[in-house]
């Protein structure tokens, strides 16, 4: 099953395309050359066939927003909301991968994580030691995944983050040498190249205006080298002590995006470049207005969507028809660990949970395709890689997971026992959702990045 072709989020399910006895053919340098029934697979003699049996096949899961310093604190305990928990959890926590033994360990684990959970592609939220993304990089490229990671920058906050912050001067040279090493690391072209880098500005509150400033002139300068930029908006409205309040307070800005826009002097006036554009990923986006939605549809930029983190820190819903109408991509991300979730199939499940949850016209189904939509193809044009990888489309990289519901076995008695409509076409949107709600770790069997079977013991 995939999603073809380039839709918007309401067609992805005319997009839908579902072939019972299937087959997909990869070239030897792991692009799709077909992917259509079994008894018409153009097979050449020499060819390898693999029988998947009744597995199914699925595009590589891509997580647009997950956090590698945060992978051994799924479940921490903040005591609060988003402040509290970065304070009492996770500055300490990835203030730890200052340790040159403990990064080499915690990326190894994180990249066996992403494995485990078929996240083939995935936007990474770095750490602020350069030792510690040498590994990650390094790590991944092993590994054979595809990475766009950045260091996690911070020039202020409180003293539980003291170890994580630098100099203004210290920002921009380390994140500099970053994009130098490692941008296209491996293949030397973005276009082709499985390894890239972001500028990651924690947040607002992490930076000052000068970082900002700097920031923007550092990515007019890299930007058309392929460079990305990541962040977090508009995540927590606690009144008066949250994050969206205090940025307002602090900068003295209309709206919070505007700090990300180059408007991040008092009453939003023009301090430099904007970080906003068709590589620039914003994690949550619970509260925007539509203003905010507006401008980021207009300049390019892309929400990653975490409702699985949103449950964990109290963080509210995203209006999902509100934010689908102004037109800006929503892609999934776990935001491991605000996520207590590495598969983005059970990111897609709280999604539909959250959002027939909102309250009166604004409660919505989604459908079985769009949510494996803005896990897969919607993943990828987050990334600005829609042209690469996504779906199963002719041409296209291969990156596909192998799921065989017998390794799970409460997968495998809702697929064979549930209710199916005597409708072929509803009754394979059940058989899509049961899929990917009822999906755990050990169901995906065997995960292809570019046609090249990934092994987690390897790295
Ligand atoms: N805002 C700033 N830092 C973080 C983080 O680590 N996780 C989440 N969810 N939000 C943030
Ligand atoms: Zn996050």
């Amino acid at each position: 099953m995939h999603i073809a072709g380039s839709p918007s989020v309401t067609d992805a399910d005319t997009a839908l395309v579902d072939i019972p006895d299937g087959a997909l053919a990869v070239t030897a340098d792991g692009r799709i050359d077909y992917c259509g029934p079994y008894g018409e697979l153009p097979a050449q003699p020499g060819d390898t066939v693999v029988d998947h049996g009744e597995a199914f096949l699925l595009p590589g899961f891509v997580d647009t927003h997950v956090h590698f310093p945060q992978t051994y604190e799924l479940n921490a305990y903040g005591g609060g909301q988003l402040l509290e928990w970065l304070n009492n959890c996770i500055f300490p926590a990835e203030s730890r991968l200052a340790d040159p033994a403990f990064a080499r360990t915690i990326a190894r684990d994180f990249t066996r994580a992403r494995i485990a959970a078929g996240t083939t592609a995935a936007m990474v939220f770095g750490s602020a030691f350069p030792d510690a993304q040498d590994e990650l990089f390094a790590v991944t490229q092993r590994a054979g995944l595809r990475i766009v990671s950045g260091r996690g920058i911070q020039t202020q906050g409180p003293e539980s983050a003291a170890p994580l912050l630098t100099s203004e001067a210290d920002a921009i040279a380390l994140t500099t040498a970053e994009i130098d090493r490692w941008h296209a690391a491996d293949t030397g072209d973005p276009d082709t190249a499985r390894l890239l880098t972001a500028i990651v500005p924690r947040f607002t509150l992490s930076v000052t205006t000068e970082t900002l400033a700097n920031l923007g002139d550092l990515y007019a300068e890299v930007r058309d080298r392929g460079v990305y930029v990541h962040t977090h908006l508009n995540e927590n409205n606690r009144p008066g002590t949250g994050e969206i309040d205090l940025v307002k307070q602090l900068f003295e800005v209309e709206s919070y995006l505007d700090t990300y826009d180059g408007k991040f002097l008092p009453g939003s006036a023009v301090g430099g470049e904007s970080l906003l554009g068709r590589r620039t990923v914003l994690a949550h986006c619970v509260h925007c207005t539509d203003a905010e939605l507006a401008r980021m549809a207009q300049t390019g930029t892309s929400i990653a969507h975490c409702p699985t983190s949103q449950l964990f820190l109290g963080s509210g819903t995203m209006p999902w028809k509100r934010t689908v109408d102004a037109g800006v991509t929503i892609a999934l991300g776990s935001d491991c660990g605000g996520g207590d979730e590495w598969l983005i199939a059970k990111v897609a499940g709280d999604a539909y949970k959250v959002h027939i949850s909102e309250p009166g016209e604004a409660s919505v189904a989604m459908h079985p395709a769009q949510m494996l939509f803005t896990g897969t193809l919607a993943g990828a044009r987050a990334l600005d890689a829609e042209s690469r990888f996504g779906n199963f489309d002719v041409g296209k990289e291969a990156d596909f997971l192998v799921i065989e519901p017998h390794r799970w076995p409460p997968l495998e008695r809702m697929l064979h026992n549930g209710v199916r409509d005597d409708d072929p076409e509803r009754a394979r949107d059940q058989t899509l959702f049961a899929l990917l709600m009822g999906m755990r770790e050990p169901a995906i069997a065997r995960v292809y990045v570019q046609g090249i079977e990934l092994d987690p013991d390897a790295i």
